[in-house]
């Protein structure tokens, strides 16, 4: 075999691996999870029984990609429901529910929803109490399976730098080293938001983030999740009206399972609807 030949064989080796490469690559989850159309979440008609009790009763809601969304309403008005169907926790008796264009999260399991990229954070915090702040978020990052291989692998530089950003971002930069156990209530609570992140989710979903919270720690947790918003979308479920107001773009109020009002603090807060259900009990 002459040297021209085989730099040729060589090059149609090369050649063939790429096709082969190109055909068995799986598709990434951002195109999977199309966003084309401006909205990442899509429910209609979601209607929920228990017992005979409709907890959601036709709730159509939108959210749009990269949105800071608050939900409020009065207890029992179908707000945990409400995340329990967009995380395939509890499955509606009929409605839709899209993911981006293509995605029917009715029809996916609830850790598949998980590793599609949308992440909830439950009210108390389920930190690893003994472990460092750097070893949950290092943790929570070993546990994405999908994201560990194709984002992280041969790359532990970046996946330092990933996990600086987030420190930095909750603002647990000086508290790196620090039991989880040792740290406050809302700290927790940060790191636990911290802990999802690491995950890569294109949406947050977050039940009542400043339960138990002081003032300082509120105001901070309103600067966190706007943070978060834009690169990721973000729904926020809260009682707290004061902070609401301090974080909300678009708010949502729920009532008996479908949406009563929805529009800036403004209007929500001088609608009579929404006065009469909520704002004034
Ligand atoms: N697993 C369940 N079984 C029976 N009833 C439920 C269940 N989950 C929620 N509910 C009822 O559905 C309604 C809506 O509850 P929920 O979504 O938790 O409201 P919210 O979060 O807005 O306070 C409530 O009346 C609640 O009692
Ligand atoms: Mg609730």
């Amino acid at each position: 075999m002459n040297k021209t030949t085989s730099k040729r064989a060589r090059r149609g080796l090369i050649e063939r691996d790429r096709v082969f490469e190109f055909l068995i690559e799986k598709p990434t989850r951002d195109s999977l999870v199309d966003t084309g159309h401006g909205n990442i979440l899509y429910l209609e008609d979601i209607t929920v029984t228990f017992d005979g009790f409709k907890a959601l009763n036709e709730l159509t809601l939108y959210v749009e990609t990269g949105e800071l969304r608050c939900i409020i309403g009065p207890n029992g008005a179908g707000k945990t429901t409400m995340m329990d169907v967009i995380t395939g926790k509890t499955r509606p008796d009929y409605g839709t529910a899209f993911y981006g264009q293509r995605l029917d999260l009715l029809r996916l399991s609830e850790p598949e929803i998980a590793d599609l990229g949308i992440g909830r954070k439950f009210q108390k915090p389920t930190v690893f109490g003994s472990h460092t702040v750097f070893e949950n978020l290092e943790l929570a990052m070993a546990a994405d399976k999908r994201v560990w291989p194709t984002l992280f692998s041969k790359m532990s530089g970046e996946q330092r730098d990933g996990l600086d950003e987030v420190l930095e971002l909750i603002g647990l930069v000086e508290k790196v080293h620090t039991a989880a156990e040792t740290l406050s209530h809302g700290q927790k609570q940060w790191l636990e938001i911290g802990m999802l992140i690491m995950q890569n989710p294109l949406v947050l979903l977050v039940d009542e983030p400043v339960a138990g919270m002081t003032k300082q720690e509120m105001e901070t947790t309103a600067e966190l999740l706007t943070n978060l918003a834009g690169e990721r979308s973000v729904v926020v479920v809260e009682h707290d009206m004061e902070f609401v107001r301090s974080i909300a773009r678009r708010v949502t109020v729920l009532h008996e399972g479908r949406v009563l009002a929805e529009g800036n603090m403004n209007a929500i807060q001088s609608d009579p609807k929404v006065i009469e259900v909520y704002l004034g009990s």
